[in-house]
């Protein structure tokens, strides 16, 4: 893994591209706070496997470029895969964020933006990688559960974990109640870890995780406030 030289572009915010197939509430996230003054990040683009995805929608309703591509129209995710990295570069972006993205990426792909690629992912990782996560932290009998951001390896949702954010699980809960009660905090999770690496505050070097130059041992986390905290250094 190759180390994370941000912030990229020196003048101008951070720009973004994100990869959503579907809902794209966590894009959404983002685009709401681009807005806001001082955000040192923008949304430049947003690439969606389904091109009636709500995220597509969400991107134009801003102004945002959105391009949907249809694995249907590439002969294999190769040629998919070459076609969406096409895209990223057109889109001249410093980062590529995975909201919702259901697509697996190749390892070509993952290794092309390696430290400039970052995923959101419904579980307090290491635990539940791959789908079905809350339905999963139910059956499991955990009293807790989240969500991570972590920056995209090779192997699926192992990548170094920048930050968690952690929510009870309540007696008598159904996966959608506590998707919600998660969903609801992936959105400041992920602003909030965009925001610092946008900063040059976050980075990847190797299978580690840099804040301002310390490397963290546990992942950032999330407090009530939306304030990433380290527990430490
Ligand atoms: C989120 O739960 C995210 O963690 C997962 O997929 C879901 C996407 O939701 N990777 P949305 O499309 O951002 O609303």
């Amino acid at each position: 893994m190759s180390e994370s030289p941000f912030p990229i572009s020196n003048i101008g915010p951070l720009r973004i591209v994100v990869l959503a197939s579907g809902r794209g509430s966590n894009l959404q996230a983002l685009l709401d706070a681009q807005r806001i003054d001082g955000c040192q990040f923008e949304v430049t683009g947003v690439i969606s496997d389904r091109s009636k995805s709500q995220a597509l929608e969400r991107a134009r309703d801003a102004g945002v470029a959105a391009v949907a591509l249809d694995p249907a129209h590439h002969q294999g995710s190769d040629a998919f895969d070459a076609a969406l990295c096409a895209t990223i570069d057109q889109l001249q972006s410093d980062l590529v964020v995975c909201a919702g993205y259901l697509r697996i990426l190749s390892d070509a792909t993952v290794q092309r933006y390696a430290g400039r690629i970052i995923n959101i992912h419904p579980s307090l990782l290491p635990s539940f990688p791959g789908l079905r996560t809350h339905a999963q932290a139910l059956a499991a009998g955990d009293t807790e559960h989240g969500a991570s951001v972590h920056y995209v390896i090779p192997a699926l949702d192992a990548g170094p974990v920048i930050a968690q954010v952690r929510v009870p699980v309540k007696t008598g809960d159904t996966t959608q109640v506590l998707a919600e009660r998660v969903l609801a905090r992936e959105h400041p999770l992920l602003v909030r870890c965009v925001a610092l690496i946008a900063q040059g505050s976050i980075f990847q070097r190797g299978s580690d995780v840099y804040l301002d130059s310390c490397r963290l041992s546990h992942p950032l986390q999330l407090d009530d406030r939306d304030i990433l905290q380290s527990m430490e250094h």
